[in-house]
């Protein structure tokens, strides 16, 4: 019997170079059983050289996806990282994999992708109708919450500043560890669920933003000032930041979608996919207090 062909996209970025490492790690999964699609494929030679098929594809170019895609039977449609001619791109993407006969696939979607506010959920409600409606006899589609990571990559100036500017009010949000999510990809990959399935894949814990900055105090001898605004002011105070637009309608969206507790929720699909549960946001901190502090003095 041929062994399952497994196939990443996306390979050099974050979350996808961590669902390999665990694939491989954690899962032994041998490198001839798995292919690595990216963009740029003389990134990944250290793959190449472990004896993993890397193969060059951009979701842009739909004529470049079917050969990348072949032979491959499961496989993980890593969302792309720029909004707007996302939806085009990742549709060439679930029909190129349609077409080359891949039976499950995985998606890096977004919670509550069909009625958040957050001004991209469009593009992954469409990616999972898709996916849904495609002959792909099985799919996983993951509601990756927000990740821990966001707070030093995205909102690293609440650390510089002091001062965490939201209009998410009491809203609360499950976030976790992007290390945690790639497991929960991983986990997805390895025991492919028969159907179509959507799982939310939260965090141990759902927090107000509130919350979460008296645990950075906490661990990073902080002392975070919240200022509580209407959508209006906080997008008024970004604007006066010269922030361009796209930026400030993301925030907004998303502090939006935060306050509406579209992101709230239990890790008990997340625990229940990978058998284990995920690592507290406190626990994040600590085991990555020495870049945290980095990033906090790096004004
Ligand atoms: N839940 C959250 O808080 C959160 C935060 C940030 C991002 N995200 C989403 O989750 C995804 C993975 O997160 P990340 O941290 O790994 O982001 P990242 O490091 O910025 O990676 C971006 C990913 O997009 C891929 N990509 C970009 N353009 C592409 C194209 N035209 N065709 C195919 N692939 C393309 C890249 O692949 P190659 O460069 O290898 O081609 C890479 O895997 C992001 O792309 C974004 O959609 C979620």
């Amino acid at each position: 019997m041929t062994e399952r062909k497994i196939l990443v996209t996306g390979g050099s970025g974050k979350l996808s170079a961590e669902v390999i490492k665990t694939l491989l790690e954690d899962f032994n999964i041998q490198p001839k059983q798995l292919i690595v699609t990216t963009r740029k494929a003389d990134k990944l030679l250290a793959l190449s050289a472990k004896g993993v098929d890397v193969r060059e594809a951009d979701f842009t170019s739909p004529e470049s996806l079917e050969k990348a895609f072949k032979g491959a039977d499961s496989l993980l449609l890593v969302s792309i990282d720029a909004s707007g001619p996302r939806t085009q791109a990742h549709l060439n993407a679930v029909k190129a994999a349609e077409k080359v006969g891949v039976s499950h696939i995985v998606y890096t979607s977004m919670p509550s992708a069909e009625n958040s506010p957050v001004i991209f959920a469009h593009e992954h409600d469409a990616t999972e109708k898709a996916i849904k409606q495609s002959t792909i006899a099985n799919a996983t589609i993951l509601r990756n919450n927000w990740y821990f990571e966001n707070v030093s990559e995205y909102f690293a100036s609440i650390l510089q500043s002091g001062q965490w500017l939201t209009s998410a009010a009491e809203g609360r949000s499950a976030q976790l560890s992007r290390r945690d999510l790639a497991y929960a990809g991983a986990s997805a990959l390895i025991k492919p669920i028969e159907g179509k399935v959507t799982l939310p894949m939260n965090g141990v814990q759902s927090m107000t933003h509130a919350a979460m900055a008296k645990v950075i105090d906490k661990v990073l001898g902080t002392s975070i000032n919240m200022v509580h605004l209407s959508d209006e002011d906080y997008q008024a105070q970004l604007e006066s930041f010269e922030l361009p637009t796209p930026i400030v309608d993301l925030c907004v969206t998303m502090d939006k979608h935060n306050r509406g507790n579209f992101s709230d929720g239990t890790s008990e699909a997340f625990e229940k996919l990978t058998g284990k549960q995920p690592q507290s946001f406190e626990a994040w901190l600590n085991e990555n207090e020495v870049n945290l502090k980095k990033v906090m003095q790096s004004i």
